[in-house]
């Protein structure tokens, strides 16, 4: 139970304070920032970050001409995705009226393997869907994060701000107590970064897994014993949409290397 009355003084803390938003002053900080030096060296070396091995299998699958098919995903990207735009990348999700309306970087990846390759639909955080999305925001590695934030994007945003503020589950929590006001406290062992995204899909050492960004939105909703939501749920579209443009300007990591 200590984890509970922990969390407990959190969130109660955490009420009498009024949030300022991202207006004035606000500092987008990556997790990395909070990892210590040899997680941050293993992330850094290519060759060690053990989430490399998922951009190689997603590398495989991008390159991959079935049997039975007349193109791959490198038939229209380029061998190893060449011709993929780091810049485009890195600005996802978009809103685009084709995809129908907010689409993630995996909603993309998905659309072509379905719409451009005539595959079978797989549901969100496929496992081979993830892989794709890896490799591809990898390319993208060192890019700043940059999405819209103006047009039809901003009433979304809008949405995705309330959601981060809502209390949810038992201890009544919201993402903004744990990720705002008690950023750099710890937590279990842990310490609390402001939970941004430009890591994702990334490595985690806790569990020797990839994780999307969606399946960690669920553990933390577990974490503090609310009921989760579905990966590719519209609530957690929204949720990255604001966790994402609330990171413009950090680099894309992915994969990154976390605990
Ligand atoms: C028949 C051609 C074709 C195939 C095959 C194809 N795509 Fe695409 N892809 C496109 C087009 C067209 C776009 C949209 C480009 C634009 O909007 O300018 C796109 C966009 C993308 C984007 C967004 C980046 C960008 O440049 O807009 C990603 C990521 C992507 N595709 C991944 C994949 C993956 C992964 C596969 C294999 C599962 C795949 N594509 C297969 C044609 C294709
Ligand atoms: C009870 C505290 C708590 C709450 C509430 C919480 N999280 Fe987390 N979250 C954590 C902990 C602990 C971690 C791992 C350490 C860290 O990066 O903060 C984490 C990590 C994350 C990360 C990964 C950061 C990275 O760099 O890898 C994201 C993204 C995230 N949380 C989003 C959310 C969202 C969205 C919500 C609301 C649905 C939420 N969190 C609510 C505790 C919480």
């Amino acid at each position: 139970m200590a984890g509970y009355v922990e969390m407990r003084a959190l969130a109660l803390g955490a009420a009498i304070l009024v949030w300022g938003g991202q207006a004035l002053g606000f500092e987008p900080v990556s997790g990395y920032e909070f990892l210590d030096e040899s997680t941050r060296a293993m992330q850094d070396d290519e060759f060690e970050n053990p989430g490399m091995v998922t951009v190689d299998e997603g590398r495989d699958l991008f390159n991959e001409r079935r049997p039975d098919e007349e193109a791959s995903c490198a038939s229209c990207h380029g061998e190893d995705g060449e011709k993929l735009d780091p810049a485009v990348i890195a600005r996802y999700p978009i809103y685009d009226e084709h995809l129908g309306g907010l689409a993630t970087l995996q909603d993309r990846v998905s659309y072509c393997w379905e719409n451009r390759l005539d595959r079978f639909p797989l549901p969100y955080d496929d496992p081979q869907l993830v892989a794709l999305e890896t490799f591809v925001r990898n390319k993208a590695r060192g890019e700043p994060v940059n999405v819209q934030t103006d047009g039809p994007m901003s009433p979304l945003i809008e949405k995705g701000r309330q959601l981060y503020s809502t209390r949810f589950g038992q201890l009544d929590m919201s993402c903004y107590h744990c990720h705002v006001q008690h950023q750099g406290q710890m937590l279990r062992g842990q310490k609390l970064s402001q939970g941004q995204a430009n890591g994702f899909p990334e490595y985690r050492l806790g569990t020797g897994r990839i994780t999307s960004l969606h399946h960690r939105f669920g553990e933390c909703f577990r974490s503090f014993r609310a009921d989760p939501f579905e990966p590719g749920s519209e609530e957690y579209r929204l949720l990255e949409l604001f966790v994402m443009q609330r990171g413009n300007g950090l680099p894309i990591e992915t994969p990154a290397v976390r605990f």
